[in-house]
């Protein structure tokens, strides 16, 4: 299986292997990082560079954050994981803390932002059926052309992305795409069975496009 890798090392190797054992979903830069501190990583070659990616911002406090580390080691040493099948100890702190510092009501911890985004689309139409009046099945949300929200059946069923969305229908119904930053197409398409707007401040994934001024207020 590894053959013609012999010889082969350092970021070529990696590189190789990757491509070879690891399914294709991104086009990444020919860069093998191996550490980091802080805002800096290294490669396995041992350049540095300063990440100025920061895990799409998943990585704001930088890489190996002492405090961050002693405490991931301590409560990994203490309980690993629960499931929402039991209460623990930790949960009801955090929700607290994080409702508090940003003035929600709630909050649903998730792994990523496609379950995020899901989230949300299922809040947004429950809410049209149970509090609006939409009738059943009938709820459309208003989405963004150029928009990337995740890699999820629903999500992509939205996304004019052809590699994201070609070939995995049959799509999610019950949404309408208008152009990014146009209020007035935003406006036309909101009927009385609109249920939510979704939108990225600035969409980030077919270049970086920030809508006109106002757009978002
Ligand atoms: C704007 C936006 N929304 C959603 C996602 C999906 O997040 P995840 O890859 O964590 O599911 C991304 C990922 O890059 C994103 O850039």
């Amino acid at each position: 299986m590894s053959d013609g890798l012999a010889g082969v090392e350092g970021t070529e190797f990696h590189i190789e292997i990757t491509e070879r054992y690891a399914a294709h979903n991104y086009h990444p830069l020919p860069v093998v990082l191996a550490s980091g501190e802080g805002a800096w990583v290294t490669d396995v070659d041992g350049n540095r560079y300063l990440d100025c990616l920061a895990g799409y911002s998943a990585l704001n406090f930088g890489h190996s954050h002492p405090r961050l580390v002693a405490r991931a080691q301590q409560q990994l040493g203490t309980l690993t994981l629960t499931s929402r099948a039991f209460f623990n100890d930790q949960l009801g702190p955090f929700a607290l803390a994080l409702s508090e510092l940003t003035g929600k009501e709630m909050m649903l911890p998730m792994n990523s932002g496609a379950e995020a985004v899901e989230t949300a689309l299922k809040v947004s139409r429950k809410w049209g059926y149970q509090v609006k009046g939409v009738p059943e099945d009938q709820a459309n949300i208003i989405v963004m052309e150029g928009n990337f929200h995740g890699r999820t059946t629903t999500i992509i069923s939205f996304s004019d992305d052809k590699v994201a969305h070609d070939n995995y229908g049959p799509y999610t119904p019950g949404f309408r795409a208008v152009t990014y930053g146009d209020i007035e197409a935003v406006r036309a398409a909101v009927d009385e069975h609109t249920v939510a707007v979704l939108f990225e401040p600035i969409q980030g994934e077919g270049g970086v496009v920030i809508p006109p001024e106002g757009f978002l207020r």
